[in-house]
């Protein structure tokens, strides 16, 4: 079966009858008029690329009705929040957000609030957030932000509180519009979903099953944005080495990095998350051959040992993925290797742990996310027995941390004195004069420079360098 698609090119294209989306831009365009600046709206995002790519097509949607972005999220006439329930910590953060934003509503009650994104994908979630935040308006999940602007009507012109959720869906909305939070990169879907559920986590029942883009869809949008100035792409699927694994006409992830290094004007493709049970050889080779994707892998280990693996069900033992390592590490030198670690799975024992502590020592990764276990009610693991308790899980966690960060910052030590191409992606934080931007390995570079050298790539020599990042000096040309 090939993947059912519903183009989305205007807002016209939703649920909402061309009349009633009219209406509404002229109810926008009469505010605009009355009070001479547009009606704002203010996102909060939380988790991973996924949901900071579907904010820029929320931001999209609202653009296309007549609103406009704004920072000062005190004063914005609507306030969505996009959120994200990976551990109980990014749940806990969004509830405690909305507690503030009650309070901001109480002095405002024209402002409209609207929650979605992956935690509204869940039923008793919803419940929670009728029941006792009642004063949001807007309800709405991962598969409906295309309708946004009906429930916008609903609330506005109907006095109505709108919930909006599609549980599972085979159908992908192209052409969304987009605001883009940055010119010179973009994130681009490659799939959505996820097939693997790996026993602790909640993506495959909140993002549903996986489904791929198809390929001419996908070098459109990058062509698209070669054009506008885009000069990185970072492609995106909770497992990309699976791509194409539902389509009818074959196209596995590497034919797909062939085809985008194609396009001109793009100069680099990155690509997030490798899963290590689909990593095959043409992918390697893809890397190595295509000279505009990045020599780096994030490719998600979790943990050291076997019998964690098996009870995470992530279909690979730690020889698969010192194997895969290795091969990467042979086929495409200085390639940069970062992972995710979750530290303190059910049943974890010392032994296993310290199996993890060697497989970080083994691979001398380049950088890691490390977690620490958090149950998440409705997945396997959340059943499991022999949950290991809190005190251990953060023992391990700071042991772990003390084996990495060394083993990280030796790395970056390994980078002095060598000249790299940065992209560079903004003002640096800390110092009105210095710029920051990323190597080819994602390390993050910090440098004296102009702000109009934002969206360039420069050469960098690097002087020093920290455990989270690297100092350098800019060289001419
Ligand atoms: N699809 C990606 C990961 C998406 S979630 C992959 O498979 O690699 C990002 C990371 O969050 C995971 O790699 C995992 O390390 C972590 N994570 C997911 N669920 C978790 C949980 N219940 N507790 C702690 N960490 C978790
Ligand atoms: Fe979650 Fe596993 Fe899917 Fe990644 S591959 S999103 S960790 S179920
Ligand atoms: Fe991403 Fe969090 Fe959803 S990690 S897919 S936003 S649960």
């Amino acid at each position: 079966m090939n993947q059912k698609i519903k183009e989305v090119v205007n807002t016209e294209d939703t649920k909402l009858s061309g009349n009633k989306i009219i209406e509404l831009r002229n109810n926008n365009e009469q505010y605009f008029i009355m009070n001479g600046k547009r009606k704002s709206y203010h996102i909060l995002t939380y988790g991973c690329q996924m949901n900071e790519h579907d904010s820029e097509k929320i931001g999209g949607m609202l653009t296309s009705i007549g609103y406009e972005e704004t920072d000062d999220e005190k004063n914005a006439d609507l306030v969505i929040f996009n959120t994200c329930l990976i551990r109980e910590n990014a749940e806990l953060r969004v509830f405690g957000k909305l507690g503030e934003v009650k309070g901001l509503k109480r002095n405002r009650p024209d402002m409209v609030v609207a929650v979605c994104g992956c935690m509204m994908q869940k039923e008793e979630i919803r419940q929670k957030l009728l029941k006792s935040f009642s004063f949001v308006d807007i309800i709405f999940g991962t598969n409906t932000i295309q309708e946004l602007p009906g429930l916008i009507y609903d609330v506005e012109v109907n006095s109505k509180k709108s919930v909006d959720i599609i549980d599972n869906t085979e159908l992908i909305y192209e052409n969304m519009p987009k605001i883009r939070k940055f010119k010179y990169k973009a994130l681009v879907n490659i799939t959505y979903g996820c097939n693997n559920f790996c026993t602790y986590c909640v993506v495959p029942y909140v993002r549903g099953r996986e489904k791929s883009r198809l390929p001419q869809e996908i070098i459109n949008e990058v062509k698209k944005l070669a054009e506008d100035g885009c000069k990185e792409i970072t492609l995106l699927g909770q497992n990309v080495n699976s791509y194409g694994s539902n389509l009818d006409d074959k196209c596995t992830f590497s034919d797909l990095l062939y085809e985008l290094n194609k396009v001109d004007g793009i100069e680099r493709i990155r690509f997030m998350t490798s899963h290590p049970k689909d990593l095959t050889d043409d992918l390697i080779k893809a890397i190595k051959e295509c000279d505009k994707v990045c020599n780096h892998v994030h490719l998600p280990v979790q943990a050291g040992s076997n019998e964690v693996l098996k009870r995470m069900n992530r279909h690979y033992t730690r020889e698969h993925y010192l194997n895969i390592v290795e091969k990467l590490k042979k086929e495409v030198p200085n390639i940069a290797i970062t992972t995710d670690i979750i530290v303190g799975f059910p049943g974890e024992t010392e032994e296993d742990f310290l199996e993890t502590i060697d497989m970080v020592k083994e691979v001398q990764y380049d950088s890691a996310f490390t977690f620490l276990y958090s149950v998440r009610e409705g997945t396997k693991a959340a059943e499991m027995e022999d949950q290991v308790p809190d005190e251990i899980k953060h023992e391990r966690f700071e042991k772990l941390l003390n084996v990495l960060y060394p083993i990280v910052l030796e790395r970056n030590r390994s980078c002095i004195g060598n000249t790299y191409p940065v992209l560079v992606e903004s003002v640096s934080k800390t110092s009105e004069n210095y710029l920051t931007g990323r190597t080819e390995h994602f390390r993050l570079v910090h440098f004296k420079g102009s702000e109009d050298l934002i969206g360039e790539i420069v050469n960098v020599k690097i002087t020093s360098v920290k455990t989270f990042h690297m100092e350098g000096k800019l060289q001419q040309k």
